[in-house]
């Protein structure tokens, strides 16, 4: 199956209640590693590339890469999405390259750091789209700013400020309407990386009632939770067991995510605890056969490693077992739909 408008994954995400992983690559095992989780599962996949990663792997290599896994897996409906992009031109970019979904975060400047007001936000978002669409691909827009990362795309954010930044539900309304997005990324206290509560969240920090209320508002639109790691313990214990040093941390319960699929919620971002697995499982084999040195002997394991995550995630989020059931649209389709 060629490579699908994620708009299609998330319009049969909704039809069926269930969410979908959109798990995060920088190279070539990391994209298996997804694939085996996907024809495991019989699942729908979104494979998506910050910018960052776009420039660690270089536009040609992902494409091929991405090309190669479709391929191979013609059975899977898969949807190539760039993560956060920071400006239009990023967007448009990337939609050269093959990208058949891309993120406009115009929550902050071009920077991927300062918040940015909302009349901007409206501004290269709505630009996005009138050219995304016509070509069929599809858009993600984010509305309120997640909270604080260590690096990377992020304000910054703690405490009150973060508050301040949660998304508006009235405004959200507002924003999709503004702007004809096809997916929201909203702001419920979340944060990228693996340092996200300092104690299992509750209400107070992870804002599960903001979601019911955007739902409440756009009852058709499909919602985006980014920063959706669950920072599995037992993975820190691996990194650490084996000479990591990662403090304790906890991230956003797959309960809570569930309850955000009962609620609209239709793609979960999903990176750091990939990241956790690999890390573990390469820590381990330095760490146990130290006279190791061909690099399949620890990135093997890292791959096993991190599907079982991506395994475990689309069992959770309920895209296992839909993919054969979802037919392919093409993008030249996608964009008479659009009415372009
Ligand atoms: O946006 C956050 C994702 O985890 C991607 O991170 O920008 O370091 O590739 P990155
Ligand atoms: P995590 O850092 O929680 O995995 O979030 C990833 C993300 O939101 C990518 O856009
Ligand atoms: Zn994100």
């Amino acid at each position: 199956m060629p490579l699908v408008p994620m708009r299609i994954l998330l319009d049969h995400a909704a039809e069926n209640d269930y969410g979908v992983g959109a798990f995060n690559v920088n190279n070539m095992e990391q994209i298996q590693a997804i694939m085996m989780a996907a024809t495991k599962t019989n699942s729908p996949v979104i494979v998506q590339a910050s910018r960052g990663a776009r420039s660690y792997s270089n536009d040609n290599y992902l494409r091929h890469l991405m090309l190669a896994a479709s391929e191979l897996n013609p059975q899977i409906p898969m949807a190539m999405h760039q993560d956060h992009g920071n400006s239009p031109a990023t967007c448009f970019s990337a939609i050269q390259q093959g990208f058949t979904s891309v993120m406009m975060d115009g929550s902050l400047e071009a920077d991927g750091k300062s918040p940015a007001t909302y009349e901007y936000n409206v501004e290269v978002t709505k630009a996005v789209v009138d050219v995304a669409h016509t070509l069929g691909v599809t858009v993600e827009g984010e509305l309120g700013c997640l909270g604080g990362i260590e690096d990377g795309h992020g304000a910054g954010l703690s405490g009150d400020e973060a508050l301040a930044h949660l998304t508006d539900p009235e405004q959200a309304a507002d924003f999709v309407e503004a702007t004809g997005c096809d997916a929201l990324a909203v702001a419920i206290g979340t944060s990228h990386g693996a340092y996200k509560f300092t104690k299992k969240p509750t209400g107070d920090v992870l804002k599960m009632d903001v979601i019911e209320k955007i739902h409440a508002k756009l009852p058709n639109c499909h919602l985006v939770m980014h920063g959706s790691s669950s920072v599995p313990k037992h993975l820190m214990d691996i990194i650490n067991e084996f000479g990591g040093d990662m403090g304790e941390s906890y991230g956003v319960p797959v309960e809570q995510i569930q309850r955000g699929i009962k609620h609209g919620v239709r793609k979960i971002n999903v990176d750091t605890d990939n990241r956790l697995a690999i890390t573990g499982a390469i820590r381990r084999v330095f760490h146990e056969t130290p006279g190791k040195f061909d690099p399949r002997d620890y990135l093997k394991p890292a791959r096993i490693a991190m599907a079982e995550v991506v395994e475990e995630r689309m069992v959770a989020f309920g895209q296992a077992g839909w993919a054969d059931k979802i037919k392919a649209v093409s993008l030249v389709d996608m964009a008479a739909r659009y009415g372009g």
